[in-house]
């Protein structure tokens, strides 16, 4: 089993004055003017340049524009600074994000030398303000490491956040939560960014122990033997060609005084070649990203407990490779799936829905309130959404409700979708309960969306899918960079701190998660 670092944080600190080792400083540049800049750097920077940092900025073309960036000299041995874009209007808390993540990654970009210390003031001095600056600069400061013995990125290895100095020093907290949060964030994309001969069903699985040893969590790993024991037939199916086995991961959190059960199921297809129904060449190139649901769902679950929030949540990972082989699975085979619905296979690269329905199933048995599930599952919805918003179909109104303010809450991107009451006669089989396509390209986020309903029962129920935000192939912004996101860990998060008892929110929450 290769065993696989997860990402070093850099270290993180909230602060009242900018720190003596600070390499660089990043400051926010609004419509009004300069955010942020300390007293004393203004006045080194007048002594030096006859202009304050603001006035420079201006006269060096710095923009206000959110994504603008600008790099100001450093004022005798005080740190360079570099000043973001904070857009229109008063900032919120994801702008503030999006900028800290700018002004970091533009950091690594300048740096001459191996290790960096930046400091960041961008102005806002709420608890959320502080925090969102936190994580975009955590978030920011993530590169995916070569497999190399030779290349080394630029690593960031310590931030500091400032609050203004007017106000007593800022609550640690907000640092805890932070990172907290960045973190699961950055191990999620650190899993989806492994390249799939060294991530796979086994080493995920052996992974996720590891990541929550230090957390309140009990973990539990069926092998291809306990599935075929329990009648996994769509794990089984869909992981029959791979000579690399199946597994289902369940972590358990269950705190002392939590009155809402939460369920998560995450589709983790370490690769998905497409199966008989194999993929051209370049639709293939990123299938190592397939497991994004099932690292949003496992990362954020350890986050959950880190933060000790007090909402119970058993989290599934339906994790399996999608391969094309002599054993491999055959459309028109007919599938008895956990639970015992029969399925047709309508189409061998539709094998997502197949190891979510078996995950949701054994989900029920837990009697959750409410079932979230997070999938890279169809290409429509990238169609339909683009790359940097995701698709949400639910039960109901009240449960897409609750997901869009966590979401908001957390600067997160999602577009609800319907399940038209037409899609699911789609799925009539003449040999099995259902078909898992409807042969058709129309709607099929909703078609996918339609069959995984049927798995749910009356619970209540949320589908994510995240198929275009979980990877970015894009020019880098804000806090994003190439490669896996992590999109979907800070709504769960946000979502469970919002299922706590009399809604005690997060320490340091964004805006709704206190109101909402
Ligand atoms: N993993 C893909 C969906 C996907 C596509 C994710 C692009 C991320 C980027 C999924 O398993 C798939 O292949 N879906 C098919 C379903 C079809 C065969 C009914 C699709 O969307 O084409
Ligand atoms: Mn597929
Ligand atoms: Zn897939």
């Amino acid at each position: 089993m290769p065993s696989v670092p997860i990402p070093q944080l850099p270290s993180l600190a909230l602060s009242k004055t900018v720190t003596a080792n600070t390499d660089v400083l990043v400051v926010g540049l609004g419509e009004q003017g300069a955010a942020g800049v300390p007293d004393v750097l203004d006045k080194a920077y007048a002594k030096r340049f006859g202009n304050g940092v603001a006035e420079m900025a201006a006269l060096l073309g710095a923009k206000s524009k959110a994504g603008a960036v600008a790099t100001l000299p450093a004022a005798g041995d005080g740190p360079r600074i570099i000043v973001v874009g904070l857009g229109d209007g008063d900032p919120t808390p994801e702008d503030l994000r999006r900028a800290a993540g700018v002004g970091v990654r533009h950091a690594s970009s300048l740096a001459e030398v191996s290790t960096l210390s930046v400091c960041l003031s961008l102005g806002g001095d709420e608890p959320e303000e502080l925090r969102a600056v936190a994580e975009g600069a955590l978030l920011g400061s993530y590169v995916y490491a070569p497999i190399s013995s030779t290349v080394a990125p630029v690593k960031i290895d310590a931030i500091t956040v400032l609050g203004s100095a007017g106000r007593a020093a800022p609550d640690p907290d907000i640092a805890t939560t932070a990172r907290t949060v960045a973190g699961a964030v950055l191990t999620a994309r650190e899993w989806v960014n492994i390249p799939p001969n060294l991530l796979y069903p086994d080493s995920l699985a052996e992974e996720v122990k590891a990541l929550v040893k230090d957390a309140k969590i009990t973990t539990e790993v069926l092998d291809e033997k306990a599935l075929e024991r329990a009648g996994y037939g769509g794990l089984l199916a869909v992981g029959a060609g791979s000579s690399r086995p199946p597994r289902l991961v369940r972590l358990s959190y269950a705190p002392r005084g939590a009155t809402f059960h939460l369920a998560l199921v995450g589709k983790g297809i370490t690769f998905d070649s497409g199966g008989l129904n194999i993929k051209p060449g370049e639709g293939m190139y990123t299938m190592k990203c397939d497991m994004a649901g099932a690292a949003t769902v496992l990362a954020a679950t350890h986050a959950i407990a880190r933060l000790g929030l007090k909402v119970k949540v058993t989290t599934y990972g339906a994790l399996a490779e999608n391969l094309p082989s002599d054993t491999a699975y055959r459309p028109s085979d007919v599938l008895t799936m956990y639970g015992g619905k029969t399925v047709e296979n309508g189409n061998s690269d539709a094998e997502g829905r197949l190891v979510m329905a078996d995950a949701l199933v054994r989900a029920l048995e837990d009697s959750p309130d409410l079932i979230v599930d997070v999938a890279t599952l169809t290409g429509a919805v990238i169609v339909a959404l683009g790359d940097r918003t995701a698709g949400l179909m639910a039960s109901d109104d009240l449960t897409a409700d609750r997901i869009l303010d966590a979401a908001e809450a957390a600067g997160e991107d999602f577009w609800q979708l319907p399940i038209p009451k037409e899609i699911r006669p789609k799925l009539e089989s003449k040999v099995a309960d259902l078909r898992s396509t409807s042969g058709e390209r129309s709607g099929g986020a909703l078609v996918a969306a339609a069959f995984l309903r049927d798995f749910v029962g009356d619970t209540p129920w949320a589908h994510l899918d995240i198929a275009g935000p979980a990877f970015f192939e894009g020019s880098p912004f804000g806090y994003v960079g190439p490669g896996g996101t992590g999109m979907g860990v800070r709504t769960l998060v946000a979502l469970a701190a919002s299922l706590q008892p009399k809604n005690l929110g997060l320490k340091n929450p964004g805006p709704k998660t206190l109101s909402g």
